[in-house]
């Protein structure tokens, strides 16, 4: 079950990533064009915010259940405990708000240049966020890449 959970959440940090990647991408291009802000735009933004609170849901019960988590007696200068207690689940849940403000802040916004500067720098830096506190194998965590 754990881990199931595990592979689950590696995996979908490709989509994930995917997806954030497309919604920042159209939104800078839209807000730099003075493109309007489309069904389909709001479709890739609706996707993220999905995929974004599934891997928290998923991250939750990890947090609970993972060895790599130290929730009693955490030695701060263990880099790898750490890491996954404190580093890992606070960048984590700083991206997740982000996204969450940047896309209930986005739909109150009838402007669609304005839309999609705002969903851009909110996606953006949850994203730049993201990608510093994900685990890789580069990082010495001893992870895979799936
Ligand atoms: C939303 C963005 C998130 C992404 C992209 C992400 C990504 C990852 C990745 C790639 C791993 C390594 C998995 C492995 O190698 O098996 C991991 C592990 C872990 N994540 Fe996340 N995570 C996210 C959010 C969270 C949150 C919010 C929490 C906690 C509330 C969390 C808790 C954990 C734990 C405890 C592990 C270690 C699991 C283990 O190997 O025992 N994650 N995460």
């Amino acid at each position: 079950m754990l881990t199931g959970f595990k592979h689950l959440h590696s995996s979908n940090r490709y989509v994930l990533l995917a997806l954030l990647l497309i919604v920042i991408v159209t939104s800078f291009m839209k807000w730099q064009g003075k493109k309007e802000y489309t069904k389909q735009d709001d479709k890739f933004n609706l996707l993220a915010f999905i995929f974004t609170h599934v891997q928290l849901l998923i991250g939750i019960v990890l947090f609970f259940t993972s060895s790599r988590v130290v929730l009693k007696g955490l030695d701060m200068s263990d880099k790898y405990d750490r890491f996954f207690t404190i580093e890992h689940t606070l960048g984590m849940l700083i991206a997740i708000v982000l996204i969450t403000i940047g896309r209930i802040k986005g739909k109150k916004i009838i402007d669609s240049v304005k839309r999609h500067k705002l969903t851009f720098w909110y996606f953006f830096i949850a994203l730049v966020i993201m990608i510093a506190s994900i685990p890789w194998p580069f990082r010495g965590f001893g992870n895979e890449w799936m």
